[in-house]
């Protein structure tokens, strides 16, 4: 192993000494200089199937061909002026666009930033302004980013908190709904019910319901360990928040623009949301991120509450406006859709072999794969996640882990399909030999969060 990765092992040594632990989880030692579609290259010459693309941030594969001439046009012609001030001719096509393709037939209206981080950020400050009222309320398992409004918003790590607190006063944290540790012949109804009653019982004791400026929710929960909640709980939590003059805020940072086998997140539950934030994938990992609301929550605020010199810059929304082009013109959307179906039922059948495999949870090219002690105890078994994604990585198939046991499946949506069914080989090759106690780690380094 050692040999083999030595260019990129020595590469990341030198980066470990030059980078702040702060900001990257660790998982191997690769170092990539080249990626195209779902194929990366690190140093070494080696290449790998990504599916993670790039932590969801390339949903129209890497380096797309539209993509890369769109930003080489722009930057030609103009690569910043900063909209805090004046409008640029692509930033306003984009804007058009956005307006279109997001969910809700009412009067928006955009605001770009830098980061899904500052876009949640901007989502708090909206609710607050626009209802004014101060409690926001959001759910354990969320990752909504690492600025300090959006890590207040967070609750997946406690290095999220530490050394760093206090945080934004009055944000508080409801359970998630979880189908896999439903109590024993729990309906999806009942447990949407149950884990309503924690919201009841909160706005009983300590949480004034006319003092809530919003709840924001993730529509399916990505680092949480990919959690799709009932329709039924979603759907409820928004009539309440409609009848009770709460903002009902998504995050479409990681779920949106295709992933889910729909445009957004939320669209899997018939629901056009009051504000949400769009980031990631949105100009195929260029720097930017986008809050579209209600006009009204939208003109809630006055200059310069939430701007930012590179927000909307001419050659990231070149780069937005390629990938919305390409989304459309490759039907990435129902590509996602039909390809993740096959994907789930061929890890269903896995799941059916191998006992240390929980729960298969799909949605698009999506999803995550629970790995536990046993099915019958559900006991995370985030050792046995390392094992995998190591197999996986050493055999050239890049996958990390999320919420510590949890295999995280999101393929750039153009994979082939040949890629991707060399991608599960693989993976049915580390459950394999993970049975067979075949795999060992190599690295005494913490793996993953
Ligand atoms: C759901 C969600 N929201 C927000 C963010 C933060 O985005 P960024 O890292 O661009 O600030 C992430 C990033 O992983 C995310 O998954």
């Amino acid at each position: 192993m050692e040999t083999y990765y030595s260019k990129a092992a020595e590469a990341a040594r030198k980066a470990d000494s030059c980078y702040a632990p702060a900001g990257q989880i660790h998982y191997y030692d690769l170092v990539l200089k080249e990626a195209s579609g779902s194929i990366l290259k690190d140093v070494d010459e080696k290449e790998y199937i990504d599916l993670l693309a790039s932590a969801s941030a390339t949903n129209v594969g890497h380096s797309h061909p539209t993509v890369v001439n769109a930003m080489y046009e722009q930057m030609q012609k103009m690569i910043h002026y900063t909209p805090a001030y004046f409008y640029s001719d692509v930033a306003i096509e984009l804007m058009e666009k956005l307006l279109e393709v997001t969910p809700g037939d009412f009067e928006k209206r955009v605001l770009f930033g830098n980061s899904g981080s500052d876009a949640n950020d901007g989502i708090m400050k909206f609710a607050r302004a626009y209802t004014g009222r101060q409690v926001i309320v959001s759910f354990n398992g969320a990752y909504h980013g690492s600025t300090y409004g959006s890590m207040t918003l967070s609750a997946c790590s406690l290095n999220m908190r530490r050394k760093m607190q206090p945080l934004v006063p009055n944000v508080y944290h409801l359970p998630f709904p979880n189908m896999y540790h439903s109590y024993p012949n729990e309906s999806e109804s009942e447990l949407s019910d149950r884990y309503l009653s924690y919201f009841a019982e909160a706005l009983k004791t300590y949480l004034p319901v006319d003092e809530l400026a919003a709840v924001i929710i993730e529509p399916i929960q990505g680092d949480g360990g990919f959690i799709k909640p009932p329709k039924e709980y979603i759907q409820r939590l928004y009539h309440f928040c409609q009848e009770n003059g709460i903002v009902f805020a998504v995050d479409e940072v990681n779920q949106g623009l295709g992933r889910t086998g729909k445009m957004w997140g939320i669209d899997h539950f018939d629901i056009a949301p009051d504000i949400m934030s769009i980031g990631k994938s949105l100009a195929s990992g260029m720097p930017l991120s986008a809050i579209v609301g209600r006009k009204e929550i939208m003109e809630s605020l006055d200059p310069p509450a939430h701007l930012f010199t590179t927000a909307g810059n001419p050659v990231c929304c070149a780069a937005s406006l390629a990938t919305l082009k390409v989304i459309e013109e490759e039907q990435l959307v129902e590509k996602s859709r039909v390809q993740g179906e096959y994907v789930r039922v061929r890890l269903e059948e896995m799941k059916e072999c191998f006992d240390f495999i929980g729960d298969v949870r799909i949605y698009g090219l999506n999803g995550g794969i629970e790995i536990v002690e046993s099915k019958m105890t559900k006991k995370a078994d985030g050792d046995a996640a390392s094992k995998i994604i190591t197999h996986c990585y050493r055999n050239g198939v890049l996958m990390i882990t999320v919420a510590g046991n949890v295999l995280r499946f999101q393929p750039p949506l153009v994979i082939t399909e040949s890629e991707l069914e060399n991608a599960l080989a693989v993976l049915e090759d580390a459950f394999t030999q993970l049975a067979s106690g075949n795999i060992e780690l190599d690295t005494e380094r913490k793996i993953g969060w």
